[in-house]
């Protein structure tokens, strides 16, 4: 069971405020009976709820694929630069998504924004082994051998030992890398550790979730139900 004014607060649409003054003026309908108060609680399950003869579907939380552009923050927010919550309108900003995981400003690419602490955890948590592929162009040519340390695991400038990673050489100066950790700016130096820095990277796949074609770099939509259902399935 939950408060109505959760419940109606949580789709980012009205204020607690707000949806006090639906409730006073009887435009808020459990199954057919007019809300009595805010603070009602319901099973949002069981009970068809409409506001203004519209039917709001619940969902307990919110999961976006958001193609990342270039240029902006994956965080929160940000005094003075944009961040990936800004790309969003208003009412999904109202809703309390973080981004799982950080790509770098300059990274373009799969980013999943989610209300869901559990599952963000989960997918950033080294224990669940979670593969994260990249697309990586670099200068230089790329070579057997870096296919090999990359197997074998690279030691970074700083000491970092990297767990063994994924290289797939597409051309002499593109690749696709596959972690399964998220250490900061770990392909970047991860590849010039290899003397091949890195001119452009974007994330293409996180688990089970791969970024969709269709979504230009700024564009976000919602987790489809099969994405959720393989998130499940992965054990996410
Ligand atoms: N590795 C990087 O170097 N940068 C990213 O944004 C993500 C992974």
């Amino acid at each position: 069971m939950e408060r109505l004014d959760k419940i109606l607060s949580g789709t980012g649409r009205w204020s607690r405020r707000e949806v006090k003054d639906l409730v006073r003026q009887g435009r808020v309908l459990l199954d057919d009976a007019p809300a009595k108060a805010p603070d009602q609680k319901i099973d949002p399950r069981q009970t068809r709820l409409r506001v203004d003869g519209e039917e709001i579907l619940y969902e307990r939380f919110t999961y976006l694929m958001l193609h990342k552009p270039a240029g902006v923050l994956s965080a929160v927010e940000d005094s003075r630069q944009k961040t990936v919550l800004d790309l969003l309108p208003e009412y999904l900003r109202r809703r309390n998504l973080s981004p799982v995981g950080r790509l770098d400003k300059d990274t373009e690419g799969l980013l999943l924004l989610t209300n869901d602490g559990d599952l963000a955890h989960r997918l950033l948590s080294p224990r669940h082994h979670v593969d994260k592929v990249y697309y990586a162009r670099v200068e230089g040519a790329l070579e057997e051998s870096d296919v090999a340390a990359f197997a074998a695991g690279i030691t970074l400038g700083d000491g970092l030992e990297c767990l063994p990673a994924g290289l797939e050489i597409l051309s002499p100066c593109e690749a696709l890398v596959t972690l399964q950790e998220g250490k900061f700016h770990q392909v970047k130096r991860m590849l010039a550790a290899r003397g091949k820095p890195v001119v452009y990277l974007k994330r293409l796949k996180m688990g089970p979730l791969t970024l969709d074609d269709a979504l230009v770099p700024g564009a976000f939509r919602p987790l489809t139900e099969e994405e959720c259902g393989n998130l499940q399935k992965a054990g996410l």
